[in-house]
């Protein structure tokens, strides 16, 4: 990990001066959020979910059913989707993010006492930076493991605002509830045996992390990324993110497409190791940020992930004439190496794995 500066710090210290944004944040051509690429059609959005038509018992609900389809079709087809009615109580979802702002809005020496040891991806600071002349993001992040209790390191868990980790705990909980109940209804709709095949396959403990990003306005927001393009490297991701800002971006048929925020909605999204596991049925799909002039922008991921011994390979039900086997078996553990060592650059290609 090399250190680099804190970018709220860099907007505080440059307000006034056109020299805001170094040259080691700027992009080249291809990857600048050009114009065109945010003038999507307005129809084209990522689907919406709606947690409460799935809750009931599987049957001859035919409500359940059509929003069973909607699901199945969002992770084959997009990899993304937000979901509504998820049972997660808005108070709590108010408290997280106000725990978040009220952490980066702390002086950088407070913040700094976060910072992560050497070689840790845990902390206050940047996590992908691998080398020297590497294009930087525009944003700060704080990352938390929140399980199991050997990488969660409260050391690098801030206590102030003074509610702030019983605030992390309870938010992650809920959180991963709903992961929980997500993978159930996908082991469904694949008709894998059981319900709980992929949580039997994630192993008895999930290895999960949080990250809070936080992305200050930058003066020229066509120049730079908030955060490179990645493929989320785990299983299942869940994004809070603020209700006035558009940020996220999802590449869909070679275009960005942004995804508009819905209040008290999460995004979800399929991470790496899911398409593995089905076989490549539910895509894991490219996704960036992006920046504007005007505002902060705050964003508060969770990743449910396969314990790190958990073995990884397609699920042989999703394997057949017609569906090669497109993944060797791995372990969790040999592809966070992996993925670790590579920098944010697009999909990440799963030749390796193959
Ligand atoms: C992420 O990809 O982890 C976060 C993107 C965002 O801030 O919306
Ligand atoms: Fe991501």
């Amino acid at each position: 990990v090399i250190p680099v500066e804190s970018v709220q710090e860099l907007v505080k210290n440059h307000a006034h001066s056109h020299e805001a944004v170094p040259g080691r944040y700027i992009r080249s051509q291809e990857e600048r959020p050009t114009t065109s690429s945010l003038l999507v059609s307005l129809q084209t959005a990522i689907p919406v979910i709606d947690m409460k038509k799935l809750s009931n018992l599987p049957g001859q609900d035919y409500q359940r059913q059509q929003e069973m389809v909607r699901l199945s079709m969002a992770c084959q087809d997009w990899g993304f989707f937000q979901i509504v009615n998820h049972g997660i109580p808005h108070s709590l979802i108010d408290e997280i993010k106000g725990v978040a702002k009220e952490f980066f809005n702390l002086p950088l020496q407070e913040k700094q006492k976060y910072a992560p040891q050497e070689g840790d991806v845990q902390g206050y600071g940047k996590t992908f930076v691998v080398a020297e002349d590497q294009t930087l993001d525009w944003g700060d992040l704080l990352a938390l493991a929140l399980m199991p209790d050997s990488l969660k390191n409260l050391t690098l868990w801030p206590t102030v605002p003074t509610n702030f980790r019983d605030s992390v705990e309870r938010y992650a909980i809920a959180v991963e509830r709903v992961a929980q109940e997500l993978l159930s209804l996908f082991a469904e709709n694949l008709n894998l045996e059981a319900t709980d095949y992929f949580k039997e396959k994630f192993g008895s403990e999930p290895m999960n992390l949080m990250r809070m990003n936080l992305y200050p306005p930058c003066p020229t927001p066509e120049l730079v990324l908030g955060l490179s393009p990645h493929s989320d490297g785990g299983g299942l991701t869940l994004l809070l993110q603020d209700d006035e800002t558009v940020g996220l971006h999802v590449r869909k048929d070679n275009q960005w497409i942004p995804v508009q925020p819905i209040p008290y909605g999460l995004v979800v999204n399929i991470g790496d190791l899911l398409e593995v596991m089905t076989n490549g049925r539910y895509k894991s799909v490219e996704h960036r940020a992006v920046t504007n002039a005007e505002r902060a922008r705050l964003s508060i991921a969770l990743f449910y992930n396969s314990g790190m011994d958990a073995e990884v390979a397609p699920a042989s039900k999703l394997v057949d004439e017609q569906h090669p086997c497109l993944y060797r078996k791995f372990k969790h553990e040999e592809y966070i190496r992996y993925y670790l060592k590579r920098q944010l650059k697009g999909k990440h290609p799963l030749a390796d794995f193959a």
